[in-house]
């Protein structure tokens, strides 16, 4: 039988039957901020509390109780920065928060967060402005001395920024080589207060040790003159493992805090015990028999060799799970793993469930968890796709709870 798009909507329309002859479904499912016009069928995403705050208290232990900026950008990593950033303010051993987007920092302070806020990503004159008059401190590695002048002289306050060196990553920063000028410029000038000088690692183990040396020379001839570089900041999470002589004043991780590890060789190495803090679960809402030559999923992509169970999962590449799943991603149903065949479209997962019917509609299924198996970094490993990819794609309109 061919699987049309129409069938698809056909089994849509029939869900509230299903959830009418199973109302213990929707109270079963965890408390929600999403609205309550949400199916309870739909996917959601957890935030584990616990987690996060062990993964904090071990992160600070690496690194010798250094402060820490959790970079908390691209919508807490998929949690929801505002979520994150509330979660994590308490904690003394958060310094405070970085974030990309203008909006995202400035949703911070609407929320009460009051921890200091480093804007990594761009802005123009009246957004800068906008932004100091709120608290947050930004990234500078442009000659915007005269645009700081301003903005200190109205507010009769010098302007408190990070500066960000280039060693190599290329994308932004001054590069190190024609930075002392520039630190030279702003810190001669009584509109600025330099609070931290930044550099990025390219995560090439090779050449990071000349990305550090640069960075290092570069910061020791400028204080040799007498310039107060603020908290000199450069290990993400990468660097936590690999680079502990990067650790300097203060540390950048995102991954890690979010207790995934970044690459999966550093599960292994004992360094730190880091606990996947989200979990992606929604329910099934179909499981059903194909028979030995039946398809599934667009082009057939899955030919059924002999009768076997399936399942469908309501998550696709438009909630933000990778359409590279179906190469060998599983999803846990019922404490099983089962593995998503055929092909993951916008809205829908399929599972093989095999030989025997263990998966009925409303069992829970998680994509990923904290669990050994169901990890992010496992879907990783056994697909391919990255774990940022994984959290920070997540569809921000998903619900997310608290656990
Ligand atoms: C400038 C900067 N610092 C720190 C981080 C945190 O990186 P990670 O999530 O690998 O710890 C990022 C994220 O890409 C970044 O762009």
């Amino acid at each position: 039988m061919k699987c049309s798009r129409r069938t698809f909507l056909e089994a849509g329309v029939a869900l509230p039957v299903v959830l009418h002859s199973a109302p213990e479904l929707a109270a079963a499912r965890p408390s929600s901020p999403g609205s309550s016009q949400d199916s309870s069928f739909d996917p959601w995403v957890e935030i584990h509390r616990e987690n996060l705050r062990h993964n904090v208290v071990e992160i600070s232990r690496r690194v010798s109780a250094r402060p820490i900026l959790a970079v908390i950008k691209n919508n807490g990593y998929g949690m929801g920065a505002v979520n994150i950033a509330q979660l994590l303010e308490p904690q003394p051993e958060i310094f405070g928060f970085a974030v990309v987007k203008l909006h995202e920092a400035f949703s911070l302070r609407d929320a009460g967060i009051r921890k200091p806020i480093l804007l990594l990503g761009p802005f123009d004159a009246q957004n800068l402005a906008d932004a100091v008059a709120r608290g947050i401190v930004p990234m500078v590695y442009t000659a915007i001395g005269p645009v700081l002048d301003k903005i200190a002289a109205k507010r009769q306050q010098a302007v408190s920024l990070h500066i960000c060196v280039d060693t190599g990553i290329g994308r932004v920063g001054v590069p190190y080589h024609q930075a002392t000028p520039l630190v030279r410029d702003l810190a001669g000038r009584k509109s600025v207060h330099i609070a931290g000088t930044m550099m990025t690692f390219t995560e090439d183990p090779d050449f990071d040790k000349e990305q550090l040396r640069r960075f290092t020379e570069t910061c020791t001839a400028l204080e040799t003159e007498g310039i107060v570089l603020g908290k000199k900041h450069a290990a993400s999470s990468f660097p936590l493992f690999q680079h502990p002589d990067a650790f300097f004043d203060m540390v950048r991780p995102g991954m890690a805090i979010y207790g995934i590890y970044s690459e999966n060789e550093f599960r292994h190495m004992g360094i730190m015990e880091l606990r996947p803090a989200l979990s992606l679960k929604a329910r099934v809402i179909y499981a059903k028999k194909l028979r030995k030559g039946d398809s599934a999923g667009y082009n057939r992509a899955y030919m059924a060799k002999e009768d076997v169970w399936v399942a469908t999962v309501p998550v696709g590449h438009a909630d933000g799970w990778p359409r590279v799943a179906a190469q060998g991603a599983k999803i846990r149903i019922n404490g099983d793993l089962y593995p998503v065949i055929a092909t993951v479209s916008a809205s829908h997962s399929i599972v093989e469930i095999g030989a025997e019917e263990k998966v009925r509609v409303g069992d829970v299924a998680t994509l990923f968890d904290a669990q050994s198996g169901s990890r992010p970094e496992d879907v990783s490993e056994a697909c391919g796709a990255s774990v940022y990819d994984l959290t920070m794609h997540l569809n921000p309109l998903l619900p997310r709870s608290i656990v």
